[in-house]
């Protein structure tokens, strides 16, 4: 406990070293201006905040994958500003492409393509195919055009870590590597994008997020297929446990009282948080809750099973990693 408590109090501390500047013309550019000569930004987007490089430059995104500690060979999202930037990276514009990117784009689904030459390995991990979206955040968009190139960023967490959904939860290990954190206020949605391969045969989910797999198959008029388990490395939001606080999370029926932890009951005991019942709400406030009883000091948190919904299965698929499950 004293340990966690040190490391919190410690975090607080490194975050000095950490320039988090708000939205203005002198803060955009200077943004804009790093991303285009080689620098890193942390960027706001609507889903969680992304730890944000050229997407065409491979030692920029190098300098990515060693800050994170992420393993070289998980591919990267790259940020476009305009549908009409998709075609300086993706070869395909097939039907599925057309109706999801104008249906959800700006917003929180990333669309797998084949890519152009012009996309670096690095930044797709040796893949030929990229993942791309267009976020639904009006800082990060004016930042991408006023850049020029287009943006690779993963979340701007350390890997295996909780992602952040506001400027004050980017880790200072990851903040201190970086030219400034843009604040664009909460994160709307909280979650990491949905992430659909396009490049096959068949449309396949490869991650939910917050747009959800009915939306999609309303969208294309068919059902989606999913990714068999094994070939974890295309995509890191497979591995067992991911998305995870330091605390031990366990998921239950109800907390109980002296457990630390979320629940949807009144509480006042001190390391219980309410959380709201909404789906979407819940989702905007689960990381945030979760990084609070992490900087506390928790070893545990117990986290009451939200409803089995398909609303809800961004949340489930989350908590379940997050719980090594
Ligand atoms: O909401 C989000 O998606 C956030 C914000 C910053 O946009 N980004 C994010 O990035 O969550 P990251 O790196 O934490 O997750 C990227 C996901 C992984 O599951 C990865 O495997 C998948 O996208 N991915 C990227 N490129 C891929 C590809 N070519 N094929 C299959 N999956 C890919
Ligand atoms: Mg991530």
């Amino acid at each position: 406990m004293v340990d966690r408590k040190n490391r919190a109090a410690r975090g607080y501390a490194e975050s000095r070293r950490m320039r988090i500047e708000p939205a203005s013309p002198e803060s955009i550019k200077e943004a804009a201006d790093a991303l285009r000569t080689g620098g890193l930004v942390v960027l706001p987007t609507e889903t969680v905040y992304g730890l944000g490089c050229n997407a065409l430059d491979p030692s920029a995104v190098k300098k990515v994958y060693e800050i994170k500690g992420r393993p070289m060979e998980n591919p990267l999202i790259v940020h476009i500003a305009d549908i009409d930037d998709l075609g300086s990276i993706a070869e395909s514009w097939t039907e599925d492409c057309e109706k999801l990117a104008k249906r959800f784009w700006p917003g929180p689904l990333t669309l797998v393509l084949h890519k152009k030459k012009s996309v670096p390995k690095e930044t797709t991990a040796g893949l030929d195919t990229v993942a791309v979206r267009i976020p639904d955040h009006n800082l990060s968009l004016t930042v991408i055009r006023s850049a020029g190139i287009p943006v690779a960023a993963p979340s701007a967490n350390p890997f295996m870590g909780l992602s952040p959904t506001s400027a004050e939860d980017v880790d200072p290990s990851i903040g201190e590597h970086v030219t400034m954190v843009l604040d664009g206020g909460p994160c709307k949605v909280g979650l990491e994008s949905t992430v659909i391969d396009l490049s096959g045969d068949h449309p396949r989910i490869l991650r939910p997020g917050g747009v959800t797999r009915a939306q999609v198959q309303a969208v294309i008029g068919r059902p989606l297929g999913h990714l068999p388990p094994p070939t974890v490395n295309r995509s890191p939001g497979m591995y067992p446990r991911h998305y995870a606080p330091n605390a031990r999370l366990h998921l239950v029926e109800k907390l109980e009282r002296g457990q630390t932890g979320l629940t949807f009951q009144d509480c006042e005991e001190s390391g219980q948080i309410k959380m709201p019942e909404d789906p979407q709400a819940y989702a905007a406030s689960l990381y945030r809750a979760l990084k609070k009883l992490d900087i506390e000091g928790v070893e545990k948190i117990y986290v009451e099973t939200p409803p089995e919904t398909p609303e809800c299965a961004a949340v489930h698929d989350r908590l379940e990693k997050a719980s090594g499950n």
